[in-house]
């Protein structure tokens, strides 16, 4: 998809960076520049920077880089189109259609084609569901108390035990078989004479992507049998690790705090029963794709997992993955190993709150479970679970709450305050060693490494980066410059195309502006390093002394694409050839 050029710079003009960057990060002034905590690495003191004249933010930290679109494409998990509609809308600029490549028209009809089999699928499953072959599910429905307004809500259905009424009904519609294949909701026989439903004779949940669009479904079994559930399989729609159940209804009920299940049935369970911030990963452990997924919507998460082993150990390896990412999180159970569902159906709505109410902080929960492990009658025992909590505590970033869980720990075990204060504090003084260890361990491996034969390498990019640097700040050295460059003489392609692009912008533009170059480069893992190109402010240089740069970094260039080819060089000529390039090279100086 490609949109023109000057839509693009005029969308980047009217969305300032601090102020759009302001609006995810607390930016504090410092000269010309703001600093903030780094939204992509995980920090305590801000090393992430800001720069209102160049339009860029650079962290010190991590590296990461990049100018308004990349920024929010980073932050949005988006790309580049998104990026730009979103800011086009932020801005009120209007966006023309794009002009868009022949394969990408391709690629978008058939998503839409794919949509518009989930939708008319879901509507199929779902007036079977109101039909004579739907009883025993409604029947089934009505067991696990579902009520109708959520049935349709939720747009339940059910797929009949026949081997291929979708597949039919899809024929009739007009769709391809190939397109079927593609949603996944028809697969080929096993002996490849034919094609059959994937879903059949399963009550059927049609799975939203975040804007209430049919992705996929998950389809439940009705009596015994396995698999209990089945998904549909990935597809350019869906993604399991990424889709998030229920998620379009707990969006509208915008809260910021969201209450994170197992289950479908416990999501919409709960979802009955008036509470609407629900989610449920799709029988699949959270991940951090799901963790950036809810970041747009919510800060805090309540962890409601089943209370059985499985939902336990699932809710603590849910809990690094949601910390990390920066959300809040406490911890509920539901008692006796039942589900939420199963809960809130016996107790209600009222005892269910009570539950949320009692959700404690991640951390109580992580002792709570390593408790069990201990009998605290027994002094052997109780030094054991105090030393492990003292390990737990020590890995919270917050000197308040490890002081504060510190005498929880202190009061369940009747151990002395100070003494596991003490204990934590010891592992926390461990932690920052090993870093500072570690952090000096790699600086002289660095050093080292740029002192034998990284030095070389390190030393090409560094000449390449200057080269890009000095052509977009004047046009006349620019032009010095593509006068005796060429294609080879750049060993990384990206730089090269760099270097194409700034000549385009002094011809069309008559200016480079770093900013805008970097628009040019529409992933974020190539705008990173054309944006340090230009974020690492030079220090100002005389005429003679930048002259004497562009010449380094030139014959750096040459002479080791004449070395490289020397080395691999087969005629005679060839090597003549390259001999009089070097003697040629002696000779080569550019002035400005
Ligand atoms: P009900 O038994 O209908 O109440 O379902 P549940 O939500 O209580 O299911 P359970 O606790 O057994 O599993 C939690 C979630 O894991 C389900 O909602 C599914 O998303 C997923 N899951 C369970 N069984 C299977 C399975 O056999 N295959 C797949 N792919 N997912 C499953
Ligand atoms: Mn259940």
């Amino acid at each position: 998809m490609r949109y023109p050029r000057e839509i693009i710079e005029e969308v980047r003009l009217q969305n300032d960076i601090v102020e759009v960057i302001s609006q995810y990060v607390p930016l504090k002034q410092k000269g010309g520049s703001y600093f903030g905590l780094c939204p992509f690495h995980n920090e305590k003191t801000p090393s992430f920077s800001v720069n209102s004249e160049k339009q860029f933010y650079y962290c010190f930290g991590c590296g990461a880089a990049g100018n308004v679109f990349g920024f929010l494409m980073e932050m949005e998990n988006c790309d580049f189109p998104e990026a730009l509609k979103k800011l086009a809308d932020r801005a009120h600029v209007s966006l023309p259609e794009p002009e868009k490549s022949a394969q990408a028209m391709v690629a978008e009809q058939l998503k839409a084609r794919l949509f518009e089999i989930h939708t008319v699928a879901g509507r199929f499953y779902h007036d079977i569901l109101q039909s004579d072959e739907g009883a025993a599910a409604r029947s089934y429905m009505k067991e696990r108390k579902l009520k109708p307004n959520i049935t349709r809500k939720f747009g339940l259905g059910f797929a009949p035990e026949r081997r291929n009424v979708l597949l039919e009904h899809l024929k009739e519609k007009g769709y391809s078989i190939n397109d079927m294949l593609q949603s996944g909701l028809v697969i080929e026989n096993k002996d490849k004479n034919g094609y059959h439903d994937r879903f059949r004779g399963r009550l059927m949940f049609p799975i939203f992507d975040p804007q209430g669009r049919v992705v996929g479904f998950g389809g439940r079994i009705m009596g015994k049998g396995e698999p209990k559930y089945l998904n549909s399989p990935e597809t350019i729609l869906f993604s399991k690790s990424r889709n998030l159940y229920g998620l379009n209804f707990a969006k509208a009920a915008r809260k910021k705090e969201l209450i994170l299940v197992e289950g479908y049935m416990d999501m919409i369970s709960l979802y009955q029963a008036g509470f609407h911030n629900v989610v449920a990963a799709l029988g699949t452990a959270f991940n951090q794709e799901h963790a950036r997924t809810l970041k747009k919507f919510a800060e805090d998460i309540i962890l409601l997992y089943d209370s059985d082993e499985a939902g336990t150990n699932a809710a603590l390896r849910a809990i690094p993955v949601l910390t990390s990412n920066g959300f809040r999180v406490r911890v509920t159970q539901v008692p006796d190993g039942k589900d939420p569902d199963d809960f809130i159906k016996e107790n209600g709505a009222l005892a269910f709150s009570k539950l949320l109410i009692n959700a404690v902080h991640y951390i109580s929960f992580e002792i709570a479970c390593i408790r069990r492990n201990y009998n605290l009658d027994n002094p052997e025992h109780k030094v054991r679970f105090a030393t492990e909590a003292a390990d737990i505590l020590s890995k919270l970033d917050n000197a308040i709450e490890r002081n504060v869980y510190a005498s929880e720990v202190s009061r369940m075990t009747g151990v002395e305050e100070g003494a596991i204060r003490s204990e934590i504090d010891k592992r926390v003084k461990k932690v920052d060693d090993a870093f500072q260890k570690e952090a000096e361990k790699r600086r002289q491996m660095n050093q080292k490494a740029s002192s034998v034969g990284g030095h070389r390498e390190k030393g090409l990019m560094e000449a390449q980066r200057s080269i890009l640097y000095f052509s977009a700040s004047e046009q006349k050295v620019y032009e010095k410059l593509v006068s005796v460059l060429d294609k080879e003489d750049f060993t990384e392609d990206l730089y090269y195309r760099v270097f194409q692009t700034i000549g385009q912008l002094w011809g069309e533009v008559g200016n480079v502006f770093p900013a805008e170059l970097v628009s040019y480069f529409e992933n974020t893992a190539e705008q990173k390093p054309v944006t340090e190109v230009f974020a690492i402010q030079l220090p100002a240089q005389s005429k003679e002394d930048l002259q004497k740069a562009m010449n380094e970094a030139v014959k750096l260039l040459k002479r080791t694409k004449i070395d490289k080819l020397t080395a691999t060089a087969t005629t005679v000529e060839e090597l003549q050839g390259l001999v009089e390039a070097k003697r040629m090279l002696d000779s080569l100086y550019i002035t400005i």
